[in-house]
Formats: structure tokens, sequence, C-alpha cells
């Protein structure tokens, strides 16, 4: 089995980017993390961060075409994008989606998620650890 784990815009500044709310850690250490609990688990990973919304959308394409299962960090996205919505709902396997700071402690405008009720769970508020206990729950899971 193959997840994608799949990032949106300003997660690849991880690190650097307000670090008091995302940490310190950055995404090429992030992607490492991924990898790693992969091969502990036994499935591939495969990480991408991108600040453009049409690859997303082609890369859920890709993810719905080959019943991949995606761990989905949509960023800002998540609070108004209706054309990754759009794209996550064409996913055959389990979606995830995931934040890493508590979504529902900040600004009212990042309560509301597009994606929520299309996904399968949502993880909000664990900083990076999130990502090895979705992909943990995918390969006992998914597939
Ligand atoms: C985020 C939360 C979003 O509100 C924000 O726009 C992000 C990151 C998170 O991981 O906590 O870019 O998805």
């Amino acid at each position: 089995m193959k997840v994608f784990v799949l990032n949106g815009p300003n997660l690849g500044r991880l690190g650097k980017r307000e670090p008091a709310v995302y940490g310190s850690t950055t995404h090429a250490d992030l992607a490492e993390l991924c990898v790693k609990t992969g091969g502990e688990l036994g499935i591939d990973v495969e990480v991408r961060q991108t600040d453009h919304e049409g690859e997303m959308v082609g890369w859920l394409h890709e993810a719905a075409d080959g019943r991949n299962p995606v761990v989905l960090n949509a960023g800002a996205w998540t609070h108004y994008s209706i054309a990754v919505r759009d794209a996550a709902a064409q996913l055959a396997a389990p979606l995830i989606e995931l934040h890493i700071s508590n979504v529902h402690k900040r600004e009212a405008f990042r309560h509301h998620s597009v994606l929520s009720d299309i996904a399968t769970a949502v993880i909000a508020g664990l900083g990076v650890d999130g990502y090895p206990l979705a992909l943990r729950w995918l390969a006992a899971n998914a597939g």
C-alpha cells in the first residue's frame, strides 16, 4: 500500500514559520519522519508539498485513480477551497485531514473546514506527531 502525505501552502516553511504555533521541525524532517514511520509499518509513504492549488488538485486526482489513502494538511485551503474539497471527495481510500495546530483554539476563520465532512478522520493539535499517528491508523485499517 502506498500512502500520500500531501501538504499545502506555507507548510514548506515549517521550522521557520511561526515556530510558536507550528514547532521547529522542518518539512524535510517531517518528510523523513513519515518515510521512516512507513518503513516501520511496512507501507510506502510519499510526502509532497505545494503552494499551488492546481498542483494539489492534480495530486488528489492521482491518489483517487491509484486508490491511495491520503493524509492531507491542506493548510489555509482547508477553510475555503471547494476545488480541493471536490478533488478529495473523489478519493476511494481513507482520507485523514490533519492540522499541526489545534485550529479550534485559534481564529474563528480556522474553525470551519470544507474537508471534515468528507474526511474519514480529523487530527488537529498534536504537532507533527499527528502524521505518524495517521500513518499508523492507515497501516492498520486501510488497504
Ligand atoms: C494548518 C492550520 C491552518 O489554519 C493554516 O492555514 C495552516 C496550517 C495546521 O497544520 O495547523 O497553514 O493546517
